[in-house]
């Protein structure tokens, strides 16, 4: 079975990667960044000239974009191409609903189509070891599942499609909530003359003990703010929750508190830092 992979960015190259290295057939590759192309076809795929390119070749189509605009102009362009027995996935985070409307016209000709976006960052992404929630049929699901293995151990379906993304966004706003609750006591704890580190190692003795903290206190502590998942992508992400809560009439002050944060951030230019960067906006208040 030939795998296809679109979109070799932080996330897509590691995934990448893993597949080439664990699967027993070709990967076909492509990205706008030819740089990208190139390193993974050091290691292995084939560097195809553009997306159509990988379709053509591919059973199986992976995409790793951006944004809902960058999925849908990805498989517009590649309509043309898919047909029965071709399965896409979709692991980029994007609106729910958009998603539903790319799996409809995917599906008409005849592929299959489910959303795998996962959790976790690029070390994850690197060992293989990402969460990956699916939305789409059961058989979709069970084929896919092996393909999923290579870049993730804990694979779970949440339903049809769109609800594997209904499930990450969720997922993202309550780390963005818990993110914003380090931030701002952490500053306040620095305000008052605690280190980071003697922050972090109190906070892991009791309940506020968080993956995000015991992930990121070094980074904030070294002030490194280089990016593994940018400050644009989770407030995009907080964009579609906010969507979401609004269409179901369901109020999120929480969610919005954390959002206003990232509506901050990227207004004052550093949306392609890391997302831990949002420590300066709420430290200089
Ligand atoms: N970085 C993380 O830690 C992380 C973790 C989980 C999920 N995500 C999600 O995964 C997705 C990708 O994130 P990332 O950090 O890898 O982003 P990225 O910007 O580093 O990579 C995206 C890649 O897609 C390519 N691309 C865009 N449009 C394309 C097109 N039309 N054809 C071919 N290639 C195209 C870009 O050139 C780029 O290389 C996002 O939806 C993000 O929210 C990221």
């Amino acid at each position: 079975m030939k795998i296809g992979f679109i979109g070799l960015g932080i996330m897509g190259e590691s995934m990448s990667e893993n597949i080439v290295k664990k699967h027993d057939d070709k990967v076909f590759v492509s990205d706008l960044n030819k740089a990208q192309v190139e390193k993974l076809a050091s290691v292995g795929a084939v560097a195809c000239e553009n997306n159509i390119e990988v379709a053509k070749n591919a059973d199986v189509i992976i995409t790793m974009v951006p944004k809902s605009e960058h999925s849908k102009a990805v498989y517009t362009e590649l309509l043309p191409y898919l047909g029965k027995g071709k399965l896409c996935i979709d692991m980029s985070t994007i609106d729910p609903d958009v998603s539903v409307e790319i799996s409809k016209f995917v599906k008409e000709t005849g592929a299959d189509f489910v959303d795998a976006p996962v959790v976790k960052s690029k070390p994850a992404a690197i060992s293989g070891t990402l969460g990956i929630y699916v939305g789409g049929t059961e058989e979709a699901f069970e084929k896919a599942k092996p393909i999923l293995a290579y870049m993730g151990n804990n694979i779970i379906r949440m339903g049809g499609n769109g609800m594997g993304l209904v499930m990450k966004i969720c997922h993202n706003t309550l780390v963005a909530q818990i993110q914003n609750g380090v931030n701002e006591t952490l500053a306040l704890a620095q305000k008052c003359g605690i280190s980071v580190d003697d922050f972090a190692a109190a906070i892991s003795y009791g309940g506020g003990q968080n993956f995000y903290l015991d992930g990121q206190a070094q980074n904030i502590k070294n002030r490194n703010w280089t990016t593994a998942f940018s400050l644009e992508n989770m407030h995009k992400d907080l964009g579609i929750c906010q969507r979401l809560s609004k269409s179901k009439g369901f109020p999120m002050p929480g969610m919005e508190n954390a959002k206003s944060v990232y509506d901050k951030g990227v207004e004052e230019g550093i949306g392609k830092e890391d997302f831990r960067a949002t420590y300066k906006i709420v430290e200089a208040r």
